[in-house]
């Protein structure tokens, strides 16, 4: 079952996307060669706090931070650790607030000092490609034509669109109906409604879209050991168009 939010609910997703957003504008001067993923999960915790937002990912279904920071070939969940974050890298850092009972959720590649022509090429197609399917996200238009448009997008400039981590529904669960693919066919699923809110989270790889998880139950990795990025907003569907719910 869909449930569509009220004015009133997409209004407290706003205030906490608003939050989220910020934090995401606060860490692209935070991240930087010498620091460690740790530091960056800290940064994150304190500044949801500081704002009145619960970081909802911290405990959840026994997830140990508050935010997942994903370096490198690791697609999504990584752990922060002590790992130093070297000139060259690569990392999504994923985050949830929880505002008065309801979530917003949005992940974000960053560059690490100066990195590669075929790292830049990843970060900049993965973002494009989130607004490829966020276009789509229009009342009377069926959900796998969100992920139709992600993967046509994606396989024309060489790249892959993985399939074991999807978008989801968001409110007042973190994780609700519908599930949203960032690939396949079009014009399957749900119709797509005034007061859905979901989120779409592309990962995309360099090389295949295979996955394999760590011993930790959590970080996912590219099997071949490619670079992958991850651009991930939460949307509400309004008669006029989606809105960004998440964006600054
Ligand atoms: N933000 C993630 C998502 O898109 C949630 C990660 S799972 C968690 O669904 F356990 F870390 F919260
Ligand atoms: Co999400």
């Amino acid at each position: 079952m869909i449930i569509t939010k009220s004015r009133y609910e997409i209004a407290l997703m706003r205030e906490a996307g608003q939050v989220v957003a910020e934090c995401h504008a606060a860490l692209r001067d935070f991240i930087r060669p010498g620091i460690t993923t740790l530091q960056i999960d800290q940064f994150v915790e304190s500044f949801l706090l500081r704002h009145k937002m619960e970081p909802a990912q911290k405990g959840y279904k026994g997830y140990p931070f508050a935010s997942c920071t994903s370096v490198n070939d690791v697609i999504c969940h990584g752990f922060p650790s002590d790992y130093v974050l070297q000139n060259g890298d690569i990392i999504t850092v994923d985050m949830v607030a929880l505002h008065k009972g309801l979530h917003a959720d949005s992940a974000w590649s960053y560059a690490v000092g100066q990195i590669s022509d075929a790292a830049r090429h990843l970060l900049e197609v993965t973002e494009q490609a989130l607004y490829k399917g966020i276009e789509q996200a229009v009342v009377g238009n069926q959900i796998s034509d969100i992920g139709h448009a992600i993967q046509t997008f994606v396989e024309a400039q060489g790249l892959s669109v993985v399939r074991d981590y999807i978008g989801h529904g968001i409110g007042r669960q973190m994780h609700e109906s519908p599930e949203v693919l960032h690939y396949g066919p079009p014009h399957r699923g749900p119709r797509i409604r005034k007061g859905m809110t979901f989120t779409i989270e592309p990962m995309v790889n360099i090389g295949s879209y295979e996955t394999r998880l760590d011993p930790d139950g959590w970080t996912a990795r590219t099997v071949d050991g490619s670079l992958s990025a991850q651009y991930e907003h939460t949307l509400a569907v309004t008669d006029h168009g989606p809105e960004i719910l998440t964006k600054l």
